[in-house]
């Protein structure tokens, strides 16, 4: 289970804007994502949880940022022992999606898979159609889960009970 004193730490040290396209609604909406696959895909909800929310935590900018997947496994690898509550065949599992989701490939475990999956469905954010080739798993290349996650990262859909989950205080962040 994730303690939301480690979703306030991610925060803390972001390089980046909170709000932003990496930041919190994103991480939902990823989360999300993986929800819906993963009764499909049989991954590890809590695998993906704490991918959604730390995949993207070491970005030093908004852009073509390649190295940032590894950086956030290696900040991952340091919150082991104090924040992350897993087996450890889900916490190499974990560190395994954060560190290869800047490569678009796909061989790997169903629960990586589903991972990457999530964060590439939320693509239209920024424009970009989710290509069925270049996602991993059955379910995610349907039409019609495709269509549902672009409309909601087109929208920036604010996935309130999950940021509330994570005890974030969405409102504040919506409105700046
Ligand atoms: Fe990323
Ligand atoms: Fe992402």
């Amino acid at each position: 289970m994730v303690k939301p004193a480690l979703v306030q730490l991610i925060i803390a040290q972001l390089p980046l804007k909170p709000n932003g396209i990496h930041g919190i609604f994103h991480w939902a909406r990823v989360f999300e994502n993986g929800r819906r696959l993963a009764g499909e895909t049989a991954a590890r909800m809590d695998v993906i949880e704490y991918f959604a929310l730390l995949h993207d935590s070491r970005r030093f900018h908004d852009g073509g940022d390649y190295q940032h997947g590894p950086r956030a496994a290696e900040f991952t690898a340091g919150l082991r022992e104090d924040w992350i509550d897993l087996d450890e065949n889900g916490f190499s599992l974990l560190l395994e999606a954060i560190r290869g989701h800047t490569d678009g490939r796909c061989e790997a475990d169903a629960t990586v898979q589903t991972c990457w999956d999530s964060d590439r469905l939320d693509l239209m954010r920024v424009g970009i159609a989710p290509h069925p080739a270049r996602l991993c798993t059955a379910p995610a290349r349907e039409p019609d889960v495709i269509a549902w996650a672009s409309r909601r990262a087109l929208d920036n859909w604010i996935a309130h009970e999950t940021l509330e989950g994570w005890g974030i205080d969405w409102r504040a962040w919506a409105e700046i």
